[in-house]
């Protein structure tokens, strides 16, 4: 005879949040906290330049407030996004007494972020985090939309979750320090949200991009501010990537062949960036793109300073192997997100493997 029981759930508990863009707001995080989640320990994720920089005399502003932090440090750099810093990080917490109702502060990078959030996916079957991103890549793109994870020697970010920020705060001010590559970086992802979304703020992108210096915090604060606008808008509509979240990885899959078929020597950014001009070359051969189009983005991205052709001395094996596995594909020709004009963005596009391996040879 057969049984079945079926299990009744409630509806998942509310996991909107809010995100707040405040050039010096940094200062603010100790009296938030204490104010919307009275009580709770804080056990703060970092890396050791940012440690240096901020995270110490974030703790003693804890301290101020009354409320009890611990500071964890991981190396800097995207190595630390791996199983044994992972466990590490993930061991510390427990030794220092972590509890389901603690709350982890990612206070970093995107490698922070990504690391400290997968830490509070998983310890103890999850924990609440706070993401307060100090780098300009994160604190346009991975810090908003809850994923989060490490790498694994197959390919970037293959190990993960979806574990949403119960607050984002971002802070422009910070960007003041950031190393200009890692500014660089962030215009990346800036531009390749412009790119797929919105063909307004790309315009107004290029009439601007002589100004969007680190020091000019007051249009840099405009601009993370369109551009979390337009990735949040996507992660609401589409949390687990099942269609048009796909459109932000618009650069990424040819990006994160670069990345891992270089050992990680060519950053997230530019291999993002090298990746969307790649990619658009693949689109205006299969007559997806015009050429007009395909310029504007190389042009755009030549004046954020980013590199927009593929590095010589590739070893295309690994490069190639690299796109085989990247979690996006399924089958045997890869598929790209690509460009269909300027502010819109084709997903799923599967394109023959031989026109791909021209890339590199
Ligand atoms: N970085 C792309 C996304 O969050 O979907």
């Amino acid at each position: 005879m057969k049984k079945h029981i079926a299990v009744q759930l409630p509806p998942e508990p509310v996991r909107g949040y809010g995100i707040l863009i405040q050039p010096g707001g940094l200062a603010s995080l100790p009296a938030i906290i204490r104010k919307r989640w009275p009580g709770r320990r804080v056990f703060v994720v970092t890396d050791t330049n940012v440690a240096r920089l901020y995270a110490r005399s974030l703790q003693r502003a804890f301290d101020d407030v009354g409320l009890d932090s611990a500071l964890f440090e991981v190396p800097a750099g995207e190595a630390s996004k791996s199983i044994d810093i992972y466990y590490a990080l993930t061991g510390a917490l427990l030794e220092s007494g972590i509890k389901r109702n603690s709350l982890v502060v990612a206070l970093g990078g995107g490698v922070v972020g990504d690391l400290a959030g997968f830490a509070a996916s998983t310890v103890l079957r999850g924990v609440s985090f706070i993401q307060v991103p100090t780098s300009l890549l994160a604190q346009v793109d991975s810090s908003v939309g809850g994923k989060v994870g490490i790498d694994h020697e197959a390919g970037k970010n293959l190990i993960g979750a979806f574990h949403q920020p119960s607050f984002v705060l971002i802070d422009p001010e910070v960007l003041r320090t950031l190393p200009p590559v890692e500014f660089r970086n962030g215009l990346a992802e800036i531009v390749k949200i412009a790119a797929a979304l919105d063909k307004r703020f790309f315009r107004f992108l290029e009439q601007n991009a002589s100004r969007v210096t680190q020091t000019n915090t007051r249009l840099i604060a405009q601009v993370i501010h369109r551009a979390v606008a337009l990735k949040a808008a996507v992660v609401e509509k589409d949390e687990r990537e099942a269609g048009l979240r796909k459109s932000l990885n618009l650069g990424h899959t040819i990006g994160h062949a670069l990345e891992a078929s270089s050992g990680f020597s060519i950053k997230h950014g530019e291999a993002v960036s090298i990746g969307m001009v790649a990619e658009s070359q693949l689109a205006l051969a299969a007559g997806l793109l015009n050429p007009d189009e395909y310029n504007r983005l190389v042009r755009l991205l030549g004046r954020c300073g980013l590199p927009t052709q593929m590095p010589t001395g590739l070893d295309a094996k690994k490069f190639y192997r690299a796109l085989a596995v990247d979690k996006k594909n399924t089958g045997v020709d890869p598929a790209f997100v690509l460009l269909r004009r300027i502010g819109a963005s084709l997903i799923g596009v599967r394109i023959p493997a031989p026109m791909v391996q021209a890339l590199v040879q």
